[in-house]
Order: structure tokens, then sequence, then C-alpha cells
């Protein structure tokens, strides 16, 4: 490994993730965010790719295999986040997502959050027995439980407390001594607990939440499951600090890296199709000129 890391970063290398990545040194990136190829999904030409495992069990296992490697590259304030969509076989659900999600759990990775990506352009189905599915995971990891994470960065408009609300009036009181419910009338009201309070009239906005609405992205490049860049931008936005390092070991069209070098960040993807990564390459050339 070499010494100075600068000569690292800002690359689309192609091939293998798991090989390609034993080549980063440990402790290198800030965050993690990417999309696997989904189990039994699609085929991306290329004999090293990940999703065409005979079984569940060594589809899982491969994806804690390659996201083990990821967890060394990862500083201990690192973190992942890993997008994921399930799988019908034979008339059954796989419940694919939550299966990978407890084995990394399991394999030392800490699950903080399961974020559920609504889409609400997804494509008609023909199902007629159960409800059509318009949803896929996002699941948020960190590497220790010290990690990287600005709140701030990501909050969401209030909806309980708008300029129409009639507790409007509260906002007042955000950050005054003794100036919130839970120290006049309403003391002892385990519901109005202060941090309760500040996060309702926090001036930034609520905390995020854990369901996402986000369109499909409308860049399709003769690439499928394209990252919606806004999905990405909120990943980056909350675990990467400024001039941060972001790694996406399935980089495909280079969503990823198109998003960390528009927010200032530093980027390595992977991808084994030479097509994807050529496609990459010149979606980032672009943002450059
Ligand atoms: C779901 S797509 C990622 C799409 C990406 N998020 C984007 O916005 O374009 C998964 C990608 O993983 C790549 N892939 C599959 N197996 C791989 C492997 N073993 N190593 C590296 N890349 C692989 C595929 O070629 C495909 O481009």
């Amino acid at each position: 490994m070499l010494k100075d890391t600068s000569v690292y970063l800002d690359q689309i290398l192609c091939g293998d993730a798991q090989q390609r990545l034993k080549e980063l040194p440990d402790c290198l990136a800030d965050t993690i965010v990417t999309s696997p190829p989904y189990y039994l999904q699609r085929d991306y030409q290329s004999e090293t790719q990940v999703g065409r495992e005979e079984t569940a069990r060594e589809y899982i296992d491969r994806m804690v295999a390659v996201l083990a490697e990821c967890r060394r590259i990862l500083k201990p304030s690192g973190s992942l986040w890993l997008v994921l969509g399930d799988k019908y076989l034979d008339g059954r659900l796989l419940g694919m997502p939550w299966r990978v999600a407890l084995a990394l759990n399991d394999s030392g990775w800490i699950l903080r959050s399961d974020v559920i990506w609504h889409k609400p352009n997804a494509m008609p189905s023909a199902v007629k027995n159960r409800p059509t599915t318009d949803h896929e995971y996002v699941f948020f990891l960190s590497k220790s439980l010290e990690y990287y994470y600005d709140a701030d960065a990501i909050r969401e408009p209030h909806v309980t407390f708008t300029e129409h609300s009639r507790m409007k009036g509260g906002r007042r009181h955000f950050f005054q001594r003794n100036g919130t419910p839970e120290a006049g009338k309403n003391a002892g009201n385990s519901n109005l607990h202060d941090s309760r309070w500040d996060q309702a009239f926090h001036p930034k906005g609520r905390n995020k939440r854990t369901v996402w609405s986000i369109p499909l992205s409308k860049f399709r490049d003769a690439h499928f499951a394209v990252f919606p860049p806004s999905l990405v931008e909120t990943c980056l936005l909350a675990t990467s600090p400024d001039g941060g390092l972001v790694l996406d070991p399935f980089v495909g069209s280079g969503t990823t890296a198109v998003v960390a070098k528009q927010l200032g960040r530093h980027y390595i993807g992977i991808d084994c199709n030479e097509e994807y990564c050529q496609m990459a390459r010149r979606r980032l050339l672009e943002i450059l000129c």
C-alpha cells in the first residue's frame, strides 16, 4: 500500500469488487453508498458478477465477504448505506434485504436504520393477488458506535407545526432557558422531555425520517437500476464530511461518484463491467467540463 493516500482518490476501477478492494488501504474512506445487484434480478454480463449465485445462502455469504473488505477500508467513524430490493421466487417473497442486513449485523457491522425508499413512479405491475411493490430498503450500518453523522445537513420540513399551526408560538421557546412546556404546566409529562421539544421546533426542520419518497432516476443511458441523485445526496450529506472520501464498490453508471464530486467529496467507484466503467468516467468528465 502507498503512504500517500491521495493516489487512491477519484478513480473508477474496473474489475471484481472483492479483488479490487484488496488494493485499497485500511481506514481510508468516510462512507460507502452502494446498490449491489439484487439476487437473480439481472444479468450484468460479467463472469465475476454478484447476484447469479445458485442459492440465497451463497449470495448472502458473498455480500458479507465483499462488505467485510469495505469495512476494513472504512475509517472507524465510517458508515455504509446499502440499497437492496427484494425478489419473488416460485411465488414466495425471499426477504433478501433483511437476510443480508442481519447477516451483516452478525458479521460485525452495526445496523443503525432501515430506511424505506418509496418510489412514487415505480413501474406498474400486473399482480392482482398482493399489493404492488413500490419500495426498496436502504440499510444504514456503521463500523463503530461512534460514527460521523450530520443530522442538521439532512433535516426535513416540520409537518406537525407549520406556519399555520396553532402551536407555532412554540418556536419562540426554542433554546430558551425553562422556556419549554415541560418546565411549566406540563412538567412531569414523559412525552415532553427537552430533546423532543427541541426537535419539534428545531429551526432547521425535524430530524430526517425513515421513509424517503424519491422518484426513480431519469438517467437510464443503457444501464439498469440507476440511483436517483437525491438519494445519494442525502446519504453523503449525512455521513461524509466536506472533502471526505465516498466509496461505491458497485458503481454502475457512476451516480455515487458524480454526486460525490458535485458535493465536494472524493470518490472511488468499482464495477466489473467495462462498459459501465466507461459510462461512469464519461459522466464524471461531463461534470468537470
Ligand atoms: C444495481 S447496479 C448499480 C447501479 C448504480 N447505483 C448506478 O447508479 O448506476 C449494480 C452494479 O454492480 C456491478 N457488479 C456486479 N457484480 C460485480 C462485482 N462482482 N464486482 C463489481 N461490480 C459488480 C454491475 O455491473 C452493476 O453495474
